[in-house]
């Protein structure tokens, strides 16, 4: 399936995105192994996330949707996960497999994840060495899935500093920390999103957090709660910059979160001149959301604070997308993280935005874009949800119509993309 984009400029509305992604995925891992029944809403019901689902479920999580969006998920306690029948197909999804090779280590039964090509592709070895320092067994295919988990009921603690800022990696030592015997410290190179903190603290976990350092006793038990998952801001990202690029556009995105290890992207559009400002800023339990305001504005290069990389990791598909609208030029630097995304998004984007008549000088870790206007053209996806969505996004602003080949992923993260454009008049069928 291809997009066909046809340029067409964003008006006035308000509209909501999808569910944020890293937020279900963990509310059904720690609400599986939560005591109780948590409730779920807003629930980004995307490939992905539905891939944690099913698996959770073969696992002996009873999870009721009572629509798409919300969901009872039974806990089963800490120790009540049972040996799935078959292996888990995690999918095109990194964040499942890597927070669930933490979950799986410290069981007492054997299981086995898979993915799809892309997933097969991944590095998996940044788990792999702490999660066998902490105890446990795991066989891969030369670092990469699938994962074949021994499970050998009991780890113990680790104190860990984590080689490249991840999440993933973080949240995969935290999850088999709740398994080990005394505490379990990691340390952060740089500060990452912090959802399973977050979530963990909401269902009654005991943690330690200082700076970049969280340190947890093992054993804890998780209290079922209610969880109210906030409009995903990499998904918001999308329009945010659509509305940007249009002239006289006033959007307003509603629900989003807001978490600060997540708003690395709004900080670096407001440095490149975007009118973006928060409205009605307030809490769904421990998350922060509000809602977006954001005008046509002219963008302008910049130097791209490598500060920021770890708070926009996944946004940044999106800025070179930005700074090929923007006057001058832009330098992204600090960005290798990307090459081992869903596909090599330095790359990717390189390839799609030259498609379209932007010249882009690519470096080991990062890139130059020298801002100009987008010709039409057919560009590549390379089957990664952001980079569709993203030359969809320039798409919309180019001289002629657009074609973004192989465009399934999307529905990982963002089911509904070409409709939520549609409402902001774009063109993306
Ligand atoms: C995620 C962490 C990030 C991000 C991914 C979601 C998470 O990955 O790119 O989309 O939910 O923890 P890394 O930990 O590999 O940076």
């Amino acid at each position: 399936m291809n997009f066909n984009v046809q340029p067409a400029a964003a008006t006035n509305a308000t509209v909501t995105v999808p569910g944020d992604k890293s937020i279900s995925h963990r509310a059904l891992m720690l609400g599986g192994i939560a005591n109780g029944r948590s409730t779920v809403s807003g629930f980004l019901a995307g490939e992905d996330c539905l891939a944690t689902l099913d698996a959770m479920a073969a696992m002996g999580v009873e999870v009721r949707r009572e629509s798409a969006t919300d969901l009872i998920v039974s806990g089963v306690g800490l120790r009540g996960l049972v040996e799935p029948a078959t292996n888990l197909d995690l999918g095109n999804s990194g964040t499942a497999m890597r927070l669930m090779a933490g979950l799986l280590s410290g069981q007492e039964f054997a299981s086995t994840m898979v993915g799809d090509a892309s997933l097969t592709s991944r590095p998996m070895q940044r788990i792999i060495t702490p999660l066998a320092l902490m105890g446990a067994k795991i066989e891969s295919a030369d670092g990469c899935p699938p994962l074949s988990v021994s499970g050998v009921g009991r780890l113990h603690g680790i104190d860990y500093t984590l080689p490249v800022a991840s999440a993933q990696v973080k949240s995969a030592i935290l999850l088999a920390g709740l398994y080990a015997d005394g505490i379990t410290t990691v340390k952060e190179p740089a500060i990452t999103r912090d959802h399973t903190e977050r979530m963990l603290a909401t269902m009654g976990i005991e943690l330690e957090k200082a700076e970049q350092r969280i340190s947890m006793r093992g054993d804890q038990d998780l209290i079922a709660a209610d969880i109210q998952v906030p409009a995903d801001l990499s998904s918001a990202s999308f329009v945010m910059l659509a509305t940007i690029l249009s002239s006289n556009a006033e959007v307003t995105i509603e629900n989003v979160g807001i978490n600060p290890t997540r708003t690395g992207v709004i900080d670096i559009l407001q440095a490149m001149g975007a009118d973006i400002r928060l409205r009605n800023e307030r809490q769904y339990g421990e998350e922060p959301v509000a809602d977006i305001r954001v005008r046509s504005s002219d963008l302008r290069g910049c130097e791209v604070d490598p500060g920021l990389v770890s708070l926009a990791i996944d946004e940044f598909p999106i800025l070179f997308v930005a700074a090929a609208a923007a006057s001058g030029l832009t330098v992204f630097s600090g960005i290798a993280e990307l090459r081992v995304k869903e596909s090599d998004r330095i790359a990717a984007m390189a390839q799609g935005l030259q498609s379209l008549g932007i010249r882009v000088d690519e470096t080991e870790d990062g890139a130059t874009v020298h801002g100009g206007q987008f010709t039409g053209g057919k560009v590549e996806s390379f089957g990664d949800h952001r980079i569709a969505m993203s030359l969809a996004v320039a798409g919309s602003v180019a001289t002629d119509d657009v074609i973004v080949k192989d465009v399934e992923a999307v529905e990982t993260s963002f089911p509904g993309f070409a409709s939520t454009m549609s409402q902001l008049g774009l063109s993306i069928r």
